[in-house]
This record gives C-alpha cells, structure tokens and sequence, in this order.
C-alpha cells in the first residue's frame, strides 16, 4: 500500500493534482483503498487537455453547414408500405433491440432518483421505464418476438435502477436473458482552476460522461457481443425521458435496409423557427446536428422552394444504428463539451462546500457527434405528436415537463 501511494503521489505530483490526497489519513481503509483506485482509473492527460479546452471557443465557426436530406414518413406514398414490409421482416427475425439511455443525472426535473423512476401523473401511476416498456412488449407482441432491452444506467444510479426493475418484476422482462443492464462511463469534475473535485465522502466528485458514451459503453461492457450472439443486426438507442417514444418502427427499419445505410434517424419539425432545439444538418458534408445556440437566425428562418426549414429537423434522440455502426463509433473517441454545473465539494480544509452558482466543469459526450463516422445515414421526418413527448425540466417551467407529456401521452393514447 505505501509503495503504492508514493506511486500516487508521484502521478499527481506530476499533473498538479496533488490535493486529492489532502484527507486521504482521515479516510476509512475501504474510502483510502477506493480512492486509490479512482486515481488509478483517471486518465490525467485527457483530464488536462479537457480543462485547456474550457478556456478555447470549442465552436468551430469554420464548419461548412448545409442541409441534410430527409424522408417525410407521411409523405412516403407507396413507399410506406414498401418499407414497412422490409422492417417487419427484419423484426419478426429477431434482429433489434432497443437501448435506453438512463444515465443522466436529471437535473432540470430534480426527481430525487433515477429520472426513469418519475411517475408523470397518470392515473396509473407509470414510471417513465414502464410506459417505454409497455410499448416495447405491445410491440413484441405484435411480431411475435421479444425485443432485447438494454438500460444504460450511470455509477451513481445503477443500483436504485435495478432495484426499482427488481421491485417491478423487471415489468415481465427477464433480467440477463433479454433485459440487461450497463453502466456507462465517467469523468472527474473540475473547478475553474483545473483542480479534480473532491466530494463529500472524500472519494473523486466523478460524472457521467454524456450520452455520446453510449458507444464505447455499449462495446466495452460487452453488449454489442451479446447483441450479436442474439442475432440482433439494429439497434434502437433512445432516450428515457420521452414518453411517446416509438422504439419499434418497421418504417424506420426498411428505410434504414433498403437504402443500405448504418444510422437512421427520426426527427419532428422545429415547432418555430427559432425552437430552442439541436438539428440535423451537414457539418463539413458529414451528418451532423447544429445546435440553436450555433445557429444564425438566416440559417434558422431559410426555406427551401416548398416553403420547408432549411434547417427545420429536430433531433429528438430516437436514433437507430447498426450494430456495426455503434462498434464503429466505439472505437473513435468523441470531442467532450464542457457544462458549468453547481458541485458540491470538500475544500483543501476539508470544509464542505454547498455552492449557490455554478462552480465545476462537467465533461459530457454528445451522441450526435459520433454521427459523422457514418458516410450517410437516413432521416425520417414523424409526427411530434405521435412520438414526442419530454419530461426535461419540472412544471414550474411549464415545457418539455410531467404536465405537458402527461397531456401528449393521455391525448395519443385517448385516455380522456
Ligand atoms: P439530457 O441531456 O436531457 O440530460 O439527457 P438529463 O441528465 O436527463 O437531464 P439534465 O440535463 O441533468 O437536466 C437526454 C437523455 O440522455 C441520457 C438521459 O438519461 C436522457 O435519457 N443521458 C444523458 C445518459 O444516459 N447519460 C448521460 O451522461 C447524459
């Protein structure tokens, strides 16, 4: 154990982190043992290159951004059938599963939990993994198969989340035969001046690393293997928090098989021009998604010829990848963004610090990002109100919240 910590004190020493040592004597031997180790698992020279890129403008402004092409899914005509069937034959065979991403940290709804476990107000008190999974075993039923459901949960809510499943009888599903659970990847958070957060339990303040981890994790942890040992080819990846999403759509799937790409994405139109939301778009000719903060109101308001948005797309993480894809995106490493964030933390007096404004970078991977590894992918335009309804933030914002998906879901599923 001493050789081991001068070891540490060494590797710190060397990237100026050496306060996280600063209460280690105070620590029980399992809190000493696990810090050790969270220091041995940080990767200091990416922790330094993501503290020097908090000082650049990460924007790159010499970006070409042009339009994306995308399919209409009500406009399809004879297509619709036509791709259906090629969708419905790939189901039937067994060859997707879905992925719900449930490592964040919820934030904005301020759940006091897993954000999955947020019952929206029902009258049958579903949580948010429940109404997903009512769709997805409506739909298994459907075909005649049971869809694989893969969680990804985060270190700090995996275990509420799998006990949540457990006290639901995993909602009928089958834990390790077609339900299973990962944890997705971690980052330490720093404050202003580059220094690692140390937490109240004297432990490294780590943070999800984003959902554009979900590709890494997803080979790292062995899914994409277990998705191949099932025979599965697609794979939906999608949000918790949206309660009309549509994990299941044959239209999707044939698009995606018949026009022989890896990606194929759902979109809604912006509600307005200027709706604060991320749209596809092509950065540098790659797909991509711009976000409203990137974007010049002339991009914004400009038309095509039949009076559609330019850049109208929304994207609303209802995405669906090959396998073969996520093992692709897996392998490159994606660029990290930082957020400022309020972090409570243990200070070099090992005084505890409750901030009223934000105070620590976060480093968080978009899954967007990873989209320009593909050389195309398809988007299919659908109908905001058959497949779109967040839980983002609490009522008191009055959008994208339980009150207003409460409303989209009872309004879709006619429970008035
Ligand atoms: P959001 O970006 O809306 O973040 O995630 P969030 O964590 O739910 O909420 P805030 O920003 O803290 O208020 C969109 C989806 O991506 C998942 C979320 O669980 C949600 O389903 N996600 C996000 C992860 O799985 N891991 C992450 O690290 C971030």
């Amino acid at each position: 154990m001493d050789n081991n910590l001068e070891e540490v004190k060494a590797i710190l020493k060397k990237y100026g982190q050496e306060h996280l040592l600063n209460h280690y004597d105070k620590l029980d031997d399992a809190h000493k043992k696990k810090l050790l180790e969270q220091i041995d698992e940080i990767d200091f020279e990416l922790a330094n290159s993501l503290y020097e890129s908090t000082k650049k403008e990460t924007k790159n402004s010499k970006d070409e951004i042009t339009p994306i092409d995308y399919l209409d899914k009500f406009k399809l005509g004879d297509k619709y059938k036509y791709y259906e069937d090629i969708g419905k034959r790939a189901i039937k065979e067994g060859k997707l599963a879905a992925v719900t991403m449930a490592g964040g940290q919820g934030t904005r709804l301020g759940h006091n939990g897993p954000k999955g476990t947020y019952d929206i107000g029902l009258d049958s008190h579903k949580s948010l993994f429940e109404l997903l999974c009512d769709g997805l075993k409506e739909e298994s039923k459907k075909y005649g198969v049971t869809i694989p459901w893969f969680i990804m949960t985060s270190k700090e809510n995996n275990e509420a989340t799998v006990n949540f499943f457990k006290e639901h009888k995993y909602f009928g599903y089958e834990k390790d035969k077609n339900l299973f659970f990962f944890i997705q990847g971690e980052l330490p958070m720093m404050d202003t001046e580059g220094k690692i957060l140390i937490g109240e339990d004297g432990l490294i303040k780590l943070a999800a690393d984003g959902h554009g981890g979900i590709y890494e994790s997803l080979v790292k942890t062995g899914m994409t293997k277990k998705m191949r040992e099932m025979g599965v080819e697609w794979v939906f990846i999608g949000g918790v928090d949206n309660c009309l999403a549509k994990m299941v759509d044959p239209v999707l799937m044939g698009v995606a098989i018949d026009k022989k790409v890896t990606v194929a994405c759902k979109s809604v139109v912006k509600a307005n021009p200027h709706e604060r939301v991320g749209v596809f778009c092509r950065r540098n000719g790659k797909p991509n998604v711009i976000e409203y903060t990137e974007i010049t109101d002339e991009m914004a308001e400009a038309t095509d010829k039949d009076g559609e948005l330019l850049y109208g797309e929304s994207h609303i993480l209802c995405n669906l990848f090959s396998v073969n894809a996520v093992e692709r995106m897996g392998a490159e490493p994606l660029p990290y963004h930082v957020a400022y964030k309020k972090a409570t933390y243990m200070d070099k007096d090992g005084n505890l610090v409750v901030p009223d404004s934000p105070n620590a970078y976060k480093f968080e991977a978009f899954l967007f990002d990873a989209f320009g590894e593909v050389d195309d992918m398809a988007i299919l335009r659908v109908k905001r109100e058959e497949e779109f309804a967040p839980v983002k933030n609490a009522d008191s914002a009055g959008v994208d919240c339980p009150s207003t998906a409460r409303e989209l879901y009872k309004k879709f599923y006619k429970l008035d």
